[in-house]
Protein backbone atom coordinates (compact mmCIF):
# COMPACT_ATOMS: atom_id res chain seq x y z
CA UNK A 1 0.00 0.00 0.00
CA UNK A 2 1.21 3.72 -0.93
CA UNK A 3 -0.10 6.77 -0.14
CA UNK A 4 -1.09 9.33 -2.91
CA UNK A 5 -1.65 13.00 -2.68
CA UNK A 6 -5.22 13.45 -3.50
CA UNK A 7 -6.00 17.23 -2.72
CA UNK A 8 -3.49 20.52 -2.10
CA UNK A 9 -4.15 24.10 -0.64
CA UNK A 10 -2.66 26.94 0.33
CA UNK A 11 -3.04 30.24 2.32
CA UNK A 12 -0.91 33.52 2.64
CA UNK A 13 -2.27 36.66 4.72
CA UNK A 14 -3.52 39.57 3.59
CA UNK A 15 -0.99 42.30 4.24
CA UNK A 16 2.19 42.64 2.06
CA UNK A 17 5.52 44.12 3.05
CA UNK A 18 7.63 44.75 -0.06
CA UNK A 19 11.27 45.09 -0.53
CA UNK A 20 10.84 49.15 -0.23
CA UNK A 21 8.95 49.02 2.45
CA UNK A 22 11.79 47.58 4.50
CA UNK A 23 13.88 50.30 3.21
CA UNK A 24 11.97 52.68 5.15
CA UNK A 25 12.85 50.31 7.68
CA UNK A 26 17.05 50.08 8.03
CA UNK A 27 19.77 50.24 5.70
CA UNK A 28 19.11 48.05 2.67
CA UNK A 29 18.04 48.30 -0.95
CA UNK A 30 15.33 45.91 -3.03
CA UNK A 31 18.13 45.73 -5.77
CA UNK A 32 20.67 43.98 -2.89
CA UNK A 33 17.71 42.05 -1.30
CA UNK A 34 16.39 40.39 -4.57
CA UNK A 35 20.53 40.61 -6.36
CA UNK A 36 20.91 38.44 -2.87
CA UNK A 37 18.08 36.43 -2.28
CA UNK A 38 15.54 36.56 -5.46
CA UNK A 39 13.22 38.02 -2.69
CA UNK A 40 10.49 40.66 -3.74
CA UNK A 41 8.24 40.30 -1.06
CA UNK A 42 6.92 38.87 2.01
CA UNK A 43 3.20 38.49 3.55
CA UNK A 44 2.87 38.71 7.22
CA UNK A 45 -0.21 37.29 9.38
CA UNK A 46 -2.31 40.41 10.77
CA UNK A 47 -2.49 40.81 14.45
CA UNK A 48 -4.49 38.28 16.33
CA UNK A 49 -4.03 35.85 13.18
CA UNK A 50 -2.19 32.23 14.39
CA UNK A 51 -0.55 29.98 12.72
CA UNK A 52 -3.44 27.25 12.79
CA UNK A 53 -6.02 30.66 11.38
CA UNK A 54 -3.06 30.28 8.55
CA UNK A 55 -3.59 26.13 8.34
CA UNK A 56 -6.93 25.87 8.34
CA UNK A 57 -7.15 28.16 5.55
CA UNK A 58 -4.77 25.73 3.69
CA UNK A 59 -6.26 22.58 5.15
CA UNK A 60 -10.18 23.54 3.81
CA UNK A 61 -8.59 24.51 0.45
CA UNK A 62 -6.50 20.92 -0.05
CA UNK A 63 -10.13 19.39 1.36
CA UNK A 64 -12.11 21.18 -1.10
CA UNK A 65 -9.48 19.82 -4.02
CA UNK A 66 -9.60 16.54 -2.46
CA UNK A 67 -13.54 16.37 -1.98
CA UNK A 68 -12.74 15.31 1.11
CA UNK A 69 -14.63 16.64 4.39
CA UNK A 70 -13.23 16.90 7.80
CA UNK A 71 -15.40 13.73 9.20
CA UNK A 72 -13.30 11.62 6.52
CA UNK A 73 -10.00 12.38 8.33
CA UNK A 74 -8.50 10.08 10.11
CA UNK A 75 -4.76 12.16 10.95
CA UNK A 76 -3.05 15.08 10.81
CA UNK A 77 0.16 16.19 10.94
CA UNK A 78 1.13 19.62 11.53
CA UNK A 79 4.67 21.13 10.29
CA UNK A 80 5.82 24.23 12.44
CA UNK A 81 8.19 25.98 14.39
CA UNK A 82 5.75 28.95 15.30
CA UNK A 83 2.79 26.91 16.98
CA UNK A 84 0.05 29.54 18.68
CA UNK A 85 0.67 27.58 22.20
CA UNK A 86 3.59 25.41 23.77
CA UNK A 87 0.76 22.87 23.96
CA UNK A 88 -2.09 21.71 22.77
CA UNK A 89 -0.06 20.74 19.28
CA UNK A 90 -1.32 23.09 16.31
CA UNK A 91 -2.57 19.44 14.67
CA UNK A 92 -4.75 19.02 17.71
CA UNK A 93 -5.90 22.75 17.90
CA UNK A 94 -6.89 22.34 13.60
CA UNK A 95 -8.61 19.28 14.64
CA UNK A 96 -10.46 21.41 17.11
CA UNK A 97 -11.48 23.81 14.43
CA UNK A 98 -12.38 21.40 11.73
CA UNK A 99 -15.06 20.20 14.63
CA UNK A 100 -13.64 16.77 14.37
CA UNK A 101 -12.00 14.63 16.91
CA UNK A 102 -10.52 11.25 17.97
CA UNK A 103 -8.04 10.58 15.54
CA UNK A 104 -4.29 11.12 16.58
CA UNK A 105 -3.28 15.03 15.71
CA UNK A 106 0.12 15.73 16.30
CA UNK A 107 3.44 18.91 15.63
CA UNK A 108 6.43 18.21 14.22
CA UNK A 109 8.90 20.49 14.71
CA UNK A 110 11.60 20.63 11.75
CA UNK A 111 11.68 23.99 10.94
CA UNK A 112 11.89 24.67 7.31
CA UNK A 113 11.94 20.97 6.66
CA UNK A 114 8.78 20.76 9.08
CA UNK A 115 6.29 19.81 5.76
CA UNK A 116 8.96 17.24 4.82
CA UNK A 117 8.80 15.18 8.10
CA UNK A 118 5.22 15.58 8.33
CA UNK A 119 4.33 14.26 5.16
CA UNK A 120 7.08 11.42 5.63
CA UNK A 121 5.12 10.89 9.18
CA UNK A 122 2.10 10.91 7.28
CA UNK A 123 3.10 8.44 4.59
CA UNK A 124 3.87 5.74 7.04
CA UNK A 125 0.90 5.68 8.75
CA UNK A 126 -1.23 5.43 5.32
CA UNK A 127 1.41 2.46 3.93
CA UNK A 128 0.70 1.01 7.39
CA UNK A 129 -2.85 0.81 7.48
CA UNK A 130 -2.85 3.13 10.42
CA UNK A 131 -5.23 6.15 8.20
CA UNK A 132 -7.08 6.43 5.20
CA UNK A 133 -7.26 9.80 4.68
CA UNK A 134 -4.97 12.31 6.12
CA UNK A 135 -4.12 16.22 6.55
CA UNK A 136 -0.56 17.41 6.32
CA UNK A 137 -0.05 20.91 7.06
CA UNK A 138 3.03 22.85 6.93
CA UNK A 139 2.34 26.48 8.74
CA UNK A 140 4.16 29.64 9.92
CA UNK A 141 4.17 33.11 11.11
CA UNK A 142 7.52 33.89 11.47
CA UNK A 143 7.27 37.04 11.11
CA UNK A 144 7.04 37.15 15.56
CA UNK A 145 10.57 35.71 15.79
CA UNK A 146 11.97 37.83 13.04
CA UNK A 147 13.92 40.83 14.81
CA UNK A 148 12.85 43.84 12.58
CA UNK A 149 15.79 45.37 13.55
CA UNK A 150 18.36 43.24 11.84
CA UNK A 151 18.64 43.96 8.21
CA UNK A 152 20.58 40.04 7.78
CA UNK A 153 17.69 38.02 8.43
CA UNK A 154 14.48 40.35 8.13
CA UNK A 155 14.63 40.76 4.60
CA UNK A 156 14.17 36.66 4.27
CA UNK A 157 11.09 35.67 6.18
CA UNK A 158 7.41 35.90 5.85
CA UNK A 159 3.99 33.87 7.01
CA UNK A 160 1.85 31.56 5.45
CA UNK A 161 0.34 28.36 4.99
CA UNK A 162 0.06 25.17 2.43
CA UNK A 163 -1.56 21.53 2.54
CA UNK A 164 -1.91 18.31 1.27
CA UNK A 165 -4.26 15.63 2.31
CA UNK A 166 -2.98 11.97 1.59
CA UNK A 167 -5.18 8.68 0.70
CA UNK A 168 -4.08 5.54 0.26
CA UNK A 169 -3.41 4.03 -3.05
CA UNK A 170 -2.35 0.96 -4.63
CA UNK A 171 0.54 2.31 -6.65
CA UNK A 172 2.68 5.57 -5.49
CA UNK A 173 1.31 8.28 -4.97
CA UNK A 174 4.87 9.60 -2.51
CA UNK A 175 7.40 7.12 -4.17
CA UNK A 176 10.13 7.78 -0.90
CA UNK A 177 10.76 9.94 1.73
CA UNK A 178 14.62 11.10 2.74
CA UNK A 179 14.82 12.71 6.34
CA UNK A 180 18.33 13.81 7.74
CA UNK A 181 18.95 16.06 10.99
CA UNK A 182 22.46 17.03 12.75
CA UNK A 183 22.52 18.61 15.79
CA UNK A 184 26.09 19.97 15.20
CA UNK A 185 25.24 23.13 13.30
CA UNK A 186 22.32 23.90 16.42
CA UNK A 187 24.47 27.47 16.92
CA UNK A 188 23.98 28.33 12.93
CA UNK A 189 20.57 29.25 12.73
CA UNK A 190 18.26 29.02 15.74
CA UNK A 191 16.03 30.60 18.10
CA UNK A 192 17.59 30.84 21.74
CA UNK A 193 14.37 30.61 24.09
CA UNK A 194 11.99 28.47 25.12
CA UNK A 195 10.06 27.32 28.49
CA UNK A 196 12.65 24.73 30.00
CA UNK A 197 15.42 27.45 28.74
CA UNK A 198 13.12 30.30 30.06
CA UNK A 199 12.86 33.46 28.48
CA UNK A 200 15.58 36.05 30.01
CA UNK A 201 15.89 39.89 28.74
CA UNK A 202 18.59 41.75 26.71
CA UNK A 203 20.51 44.51 27.38
CA UNK A 204 17.61 46.04 25.40
CA UNK A 205 15.13 45.02 27.68
CA UNK A 206 13.69 42.95 24.80
CA UNK A 207 13.69 38.86 25.30
CA UNK A 208 15.26 37.99 22.34
CA UNK A 209 13.01 35.64 21.01
CA UNK A 210 14.18 36.02 17.71
CA UNK A 211 15.98 33.98 14.29
CA UNK A 212 19.49 34.00 14.76
CA UNK A 213 21.27 32.71 11.65
CA UNK A 214 24.99 32.93 10.07
CA UNK A 215 23.88 33.35 6.96
CA UNK A 216 26.69 32.74 4.56
CA UNK A 217 27.49 29.69 5.99
CA UNK A 218 24.26 28.53 6.33
CA UNK A 219 23.84 28.92 2.54
CA UNK A 220 26.92 26.79 1.71
CA UNK A 221 25.93 23.74 4.23
CA UNK A 222 22.21 24.22 2.66
CA UNK A 223 23.46 24.26 -1.02
CA UNK A 224 25.57 20.93 -0.08
CA UNK A 225 23.43 19.12 2.02
CA UNK A 226 20.26 19.24 -0.75
CA UNK A 227 22.76 18.44 -3.70
CA UNK A 228 23.30 15.25 -0.98
CA UNK A 229 19.88 14.52 -0.67
CA UNK A 230 18.36 14.73 -3.83
CA UNK A 231 21.47 12.64 -5.33
CA UNK A 232 20.36 10.07 -2.87
CA UNK A 233 16.85 10.04 -3.41
CA UNK A 234 17.43 9.31 -7.67
CA UNK A 235 19.94 6.69 -6.44
CA UNK A 236 17.72 4.80 -4.16
CA UNK A 237 14.98 4.66 -6.64
CA UNK A 238 17.37 3.62 -9.49
CA UNK A 239 16.51 6.93 -11.57
CA UNK A 240 18.22 9.15 -13.35
CA UNK A 241 17.96 12.96 -12.81
CA UNK A 242 16.28 13.50 -16.44
CA UNK A 243 13.13 11.73 -14.80
CA UNK A 244 11.84 14.83 -12.87
CA UNK A 245 9.31 16.39 -13.97
CA UNK A 246 9.90 19.09 -11.23
CA UNK A 247 11.63 20.61 -8.54
CA UNK A 248 9.63 21.71 -5.76
CA UNK A 249 12.59 23.60 -3.80
CA UNK A 250 12.18 24.78 -0.30
CA UNK A 251 12.36 28.91 -1.19
CA UNK A 252 14.68 30.46 0.86
CA UNK A 253 17.16 31.77 -1.36
CA UNK A 254 16.52 31.93 -5.14
CA UNK A 255 21.29 31.18 -5.33
CA UNK A 256 20.08 27.94 -3.36
CA UNK A 257 17.43 26.76 -5.40
CA UNK A 258 19.65 27.49 -8.47
CA UNK A 259 22.20 25.40 -7.03
CA UNK A 260 20.07 22.42 -6.56
CA UNK A 261 18.78 22.58 -10.22
CA UNK A 262 21.83 23.06 -11.59
CA UNK A 263 23.08 19.24 -9.64
CA UNK A 264 19.70 17.91 -11.49
CA UNK A 265 20.53 19.60 -14.66
CA UNK A 266 17.18 20.96 -14.52
CA UNK A 267 16.17 23.81 -16.39
CA UNK A 268 14.53 26.88 -14.12
CA UNK A 269 11.74 26.62 -15.92
CA UNK A 270 10.97 23.02 -14.77
CA UNK A 271 11.34 24.50 -10.99
CA UNK A 272 8.34 25.91 -9.63
CA UNK A 273 9.00 29.15 -8.14
CA UNK A 274 7.78 31.17 -5.44
CA UNK A 275 10.49 32.90 -3.24
CA UNK A 276 9.99 35.96 -5.17
CA UNK A 277 6.23 36.41 -3.64
CA UNK A 278 6.54 35.09 -0.32
CA UNK A 279 10.45 34.49 0.88
CA UNK A 280 11.00 32.51 3.30
CA UNK A 281 8.13 30.62 4.61
CA UNK A 282 9.79 27.75 6.76
CA UNK A 283 7.30 24.59 6.96
CA UNK A 284 4.94 26.57 4.71
CA UNK A 285 7.19 26.43 1.80
CA UNK A 286 7.37 23.14 -0.19
CA UNK A 287 3.64 22.65 0.11
CA UNK A 288 3.12 26.51 -1.12
CA UNK A 289 4.87 25.83 -3.71
CA UNK A 290 3.18 22.34 -4.46
CA UNK A 291 -0.14 24.23 -4.37
CA UNK A 292 0.94 26.90 -6.56
CA UNK A 293 2.74 24.67 -9.24
CA UNK A 294 -0.67 22.23 -9.12
CA UNK A 295 -3.41 25.28 -8.97
CA UNK A 296 -1.55 27.27 -12.19
CA UNK A 297 -1.89 24.02 -14.19
CA UNK A 298 1.81 23.70 -14.50
CA UNK A 299 2.09 20.28 -12.60
CA UNK A 300 -0.26 17.67 -13.84
CA UNK A 301 -1.17 14.30 -13.05
CA UNK A 302 1.21 11.53 -13.46
CA UNK A 303 4.23 13.49 -13.40
CA UNK A 304 7.00 12.97 -11.07
CA UNK A 305 8.11 15.77 -8.59
CA UNK A 306 11.09 16.20 -6.59
CA UNK A 307 10.41 18.28 -3.12
CA UNK A 308 13.15 19.33 -0.96
CA UNK A 309 14.11 21.14 2.23
CA UNK A 310 16.64 22.39 4.64
CA UNK A 311 16.80 24.70 7.90
CA UNK A 312 17.64 24.72 11.36
CA UNK A 313 18.92 22.34 13.31
CA UNK A 314 20.13 21.31 10.78
CA UNK A 315 17.23 19.38 9.59
CA UNK A 316 16.98 18.58 5.87
CA UNK A 317 15.03 16.31 3.64
CA UNK A 318 13.27 15.25 0.28
CA UNK A 319 10.22 13.56 -1.09
CA UNK A 320 10.23 11.44 -4.47
CA UNK A 321 6.16 11.75 -5.74
CA UNK A 322 4.04 10.71 -8.94
CA UNK A 323 1.81 13.39 -8.57
O1 LIG B 1 15.49 28.22 5.46
C1 LIG B 1 16.62 28.02 6.24
C2 LIG B 1 17.80 28.14 5.42
N1 LIG B 1 18.17 29.51 5.30
C3 LIG B 1 18.93 29.82 4.30
O2 LIG B 1 19.18 28.98 3.51
C4 LIG B 1 19.50 31.21 4.19
C5 LIG B 1 20.93 31.07 3.79
N2 LIG B 1 21.64 32.31 3.64
C6 LIG B 1 21.36 33.26 2.72
O3 LIG B 1 20.37 33.19 2.01
C7 LIG B 1 22.37 34.36 2.52
O4 LIG B 1 23.52 34.06 3.26
C8 LIG B 1 21.86 35.76 2.93
C9 LIG B 1 20.84 36.23 1.93
C10 LIG B 1 21.25 35.73 4.31
C11 LIG B 1 23.00 36.78 2.92
O5 LIG B 1 23.62 36.81 1.65
P1 LIG B 1 25.20 36.72 1.53
O6 LIG B 1 25.51 36.83 0.12
O7 LIG B 1 25.62 35.47 2.24
O8 LIG B 1 25.67 38.03 2.27
P2 LIG B 1 26.58 38.18 3.58
O9 LIG B 1 25.84 37.74 4.80
O10 LIG B 1 27.92 37.56 3.33
O11 LIG B 1 26.73 39.75 3.62
C12 LIG B 1 27.37 40.46 2.59
C13 LIG B 1 27.26 41.95 2.88
C14 LIG B 1 27.69 42.32 4.28
O12 LIG B 1 28.41 43.53 4.20
P3 LIG B 1 30.01 43.55 4.30
O13 LIG B 1 30.32 42.92 5.62
O14 LIG B 1 30.49 42.74 3.14
O15 LIG B 1 30.33 45.00 4.21
C15 LIG B 1 26.41 42.54 5.01
O16 LIG B 1 26.53 43.47 6.06
O17 LIG B 1 25.92 42.39 2.75
C16 LIG B 1 25.52 43.11 3.93
N3 LIG B 1 24.10 42.90 4.17
C17 LIG B 1 23.14 43.66 3.63
N4 LIG B 1 23.20 44.73 2.81
C18 LIG B 1 22.03 45.28 2.43
C19 LIG B 1 23.52 41.95 4.93
N5 LIG B 1 22.19 42.09 4.89
C20 LIG B 1 21.92 43.14 4.11
C21 LIG B 1 20.75 43.78 3.68
N6 LIG B 1 20.85 44.82 2.84
N7 LIG B 1 19.52 43.35 4.06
Amino acid sequence: MYSRIAGTGSYLPEKVLTNHDLEKMFETSDEWIRERTGIGQRHIAAEGQTTVDLGLEAARRAMEAAGVVPEDLDLIVFGTTTPDQIFPNCGTLLQERLGVRNFPAMGVEAACSGFIYALSIADKFIRLGDAKCALVVGAETLSRIVDWTDRSTAILFGDGAGAVVLKPADDPGIISTHLRADGSHKDLLYCPVGPSKGFPVDERGRTPMFIHMAGNEVFKIAVKSLGSIVDETLAANGLDKSAIDWLVPHQANIRIIQATAKKLDIPLERVILTVEEHGNTSAASVPLALDAGVRSGRIKRGELLLLEAFGGGFTWGSALIRY
